[in-house]
């Protein structure tokens, strides 16, 4: 049986870190209220100038080499991203060119924090029917030059950070490794409950002056119904993987969430019953990296020598949409 397996995994994030110190002085806000709320104390923000593709580039460098691959090795890109960099073309058109290649095959997901998920699942499909072998998948985000760093946007600014993360997905032929099983959902009547209509092409123009002035530009957020759904969400999809594939709680090595927020993660963790040490973290150091967050948290966690070969993952997420959803990868 072919399964897709990440043959290659790498991550970036931009150099200047944001504290909420930092924030602080921005706004009315303090180091406490973030860290007791979320769980983060920092963020990573890129400078003027940097693209979403950029960051990408980089994540996708990391992730070559580590599958001692070239560009010209890739059969097709997907792109998951909410900040990319145009409203278009996509960002996996503007990748492709900065990797100095052509011709393959571009998509882009628009899929918020579940994005990445939604892109692994895509690629799988690709890769079980045998229409592509070599396909790239990236999650990445520049939050920082879209978000209102007033008192009037601080209960989203102080949540997201810029990052970007990458895998490449192969076939093999040995079934019992890879993505053994996906489920994806949404329910877009709450697709207001966290949303930004800066691009509303029902006003003519699009984004007139008036507009400019008004707060379309900026994200809009309804935390506690995002944080109540995002809860009820998650326990419903983790229970419901596991009980569709087989799989039974102590089998999992990790739980690799969304690093949206740690009170929510930590309520996942309880109601299922799973040891917090199991649900890994690093929204402490980047916040919220939306479509990077899991192939960021992925990468780190390779890295630092946690992952064996045969180590059961479940991947988690929730986010915009709304949109949710779970992926059991056996590494
Ligand atoms: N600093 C200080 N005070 C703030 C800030 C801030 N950054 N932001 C909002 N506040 C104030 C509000 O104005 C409000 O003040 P008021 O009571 O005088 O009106 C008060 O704090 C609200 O406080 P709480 O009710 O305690 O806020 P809550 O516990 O709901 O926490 C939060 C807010 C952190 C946004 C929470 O609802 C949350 O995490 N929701 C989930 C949001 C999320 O994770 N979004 C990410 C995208 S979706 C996803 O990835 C899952």
């Amino acid at each position: 049986m072919v399964r897709s397996v990440v043959r290659g995994i790498g991550s970036y994030v931009p150099p200047k870190v944001v504290s909420n110190e930092d924030l602080s002085a921005l706004m009315s806000t303090s180091d406490e209220w973030i860290r007791s709320r979320s769980g983060i104390r920092e963020r990573r923000f890129a400078e003027e100038g940097v693209y979403c593709t950029d960051l990408a580039l980089e994540a996708v460098r990391r992730a070559l080499g580590d599958a001692d691959m070239e560009p010209s090795d890739l059969d097709f890109i997907i792109f998951a991203t909410l900040s990319p960099d145009h409203h278009f073309p996509g960002n996996a058109c503007y990748l492709q060119a900065k990797m100095g290649i052509s011709d393959i095959g571009c998509l882009d997901v628009r899929n918020q924090c579940t994005g990445f998920l939604y892109s692994l699942a895509v690629a799988d499909s690709f890769i079980r029917t045998g229409m592509y072998r070599n396909i790239l998948v990236v999650g990445s985000e520049v939050h920082s030059s879209a978000m209102d760093f007033s008192d009037r946007g601080r209960d989203v600014a102080v949540l997201f950070g810029d990052g970007a993360g990458a895998v490449i997905l192969s076939p093999s032929e040995n079934g019992d490794r890879g993505v053994l099983y996906t489920e994806l959902h949404a329910d877009g009547q709450y697709a207001r409950a966290l949303y930004m209509d800066v691009w509303d092409i029902s006003r003519k123009p699009f984004l007139g002056p008036e507009a400019v002035q008004s707060d379309v530009i900026w994200p809009k957020m309804d935390g506690k119904t995002v944080f109540k759904h995002a809860v009820i969400r998650l326990i419903q999809v983790f229970q419901s993987a596991l009980k569709k594939s087989g799989v039974r709680p102590e089998d999992i090595k990790y739980v690799i969430p969304h690093q949206a927020n740690m009170r929510i993660n930590h309520l996942v963790a309880e109601k299922i019953g799973i040891p917090p040490e199991k649900f890994l973290h690093n929204m402490q150091k980047y916040g919220n990296t939306t479509a990077a967050s899991l192939p960021l948290l992925l990468d780190e966690t390779y890295r630092a020598g946690k992952l064996e070969k045969g180590d059961l993952l479940l991947l988690l997420a929730f986010g915009s949409g709304f949109t949710w959803g779970a992926s059991l990868l056996r590494w």
